[in-house]
């Protein structure tokens, strides 16, 4: 039979197959659709759903950034490119010189936060509202901040920031000043 001549190409090509299906552990048409969800933000995200996504995204880069204390992991995760940066507290944009000046900011010990709030926008806006302690706090000789972080979202990554803080020194006449 002529065709038996075939059978070690296509045994090899069986073979071949399978070390590909193998290699591409884990499987992404099995579990990498939903890893690869969690794992990182979509810039092309379809607009089906996108509001639930980004309040979602918004408070889970809050989660990383203010609970966890990991600014890499946030970055990572939610502004993997483009970042333009409008906070007064950094003397240029983009994601490099933003990780490098939030890493010691947001991992010093002297450093708390309270009242946190997260929302988003259906024009494609996240905000954090908060209050935030420096050096221990108004109480013990730091300072005490009312912050609004405006995040822009593209798709579920965020691609722009702005902020607005404002010093809290208990002398405020109203009594229930900023909180
Ligand atoms: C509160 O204290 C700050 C800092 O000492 C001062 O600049 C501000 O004018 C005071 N505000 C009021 C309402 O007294």
């Amino acid at each position: 039979m002529r065709y038996a001549l075939l059978a070690p190409i296509f045994l090899s090509l069986v073979i071949a197959v399978q070390t590909s299906v193998i290699k591409a552990w884990p499987w992404p048409w099995i579990v990498g659709a939903r890893s690869n969800r969690i794992a990182v933000c979509d810039y092309n995200a379809p607009k089906r759903g996108l509001l639930r996504k980004r309040e979602a995204a918004i408070a889970d880069y809050a989660r990383i950034i203010l609970e966890q204390r990991d600014v890499q992991a946030a970055f990572d995760k939610y502004i993997p490119g483009e970042y333009i940066q409008h906070s007064s507290f950094f003397s240029r944009s983009g994601r490099e010189h933003s990780i490098e000046v939030l890493i010691p900011f947001y991992t010093d010990p002297g450093l708390s936060w309270s009242n946190l709030r997260t929302f988003a926008s259906g024009d494609g806006n996240g905000v954090f509202h908060y209050k935030l302690n420096t050096n221990g706090g108004r109480e013990k000789g730091g300072e005490t901040y009312a912050v609004i972080d405006i995040f822009r979202f593209k798709g579920t990554c965020i691609v722009e920031h702005w902020d607005a803080v404002q010093q809290i020194f208990g002398n405020e006449t109203n009594p229930i000043a900023f909180f």
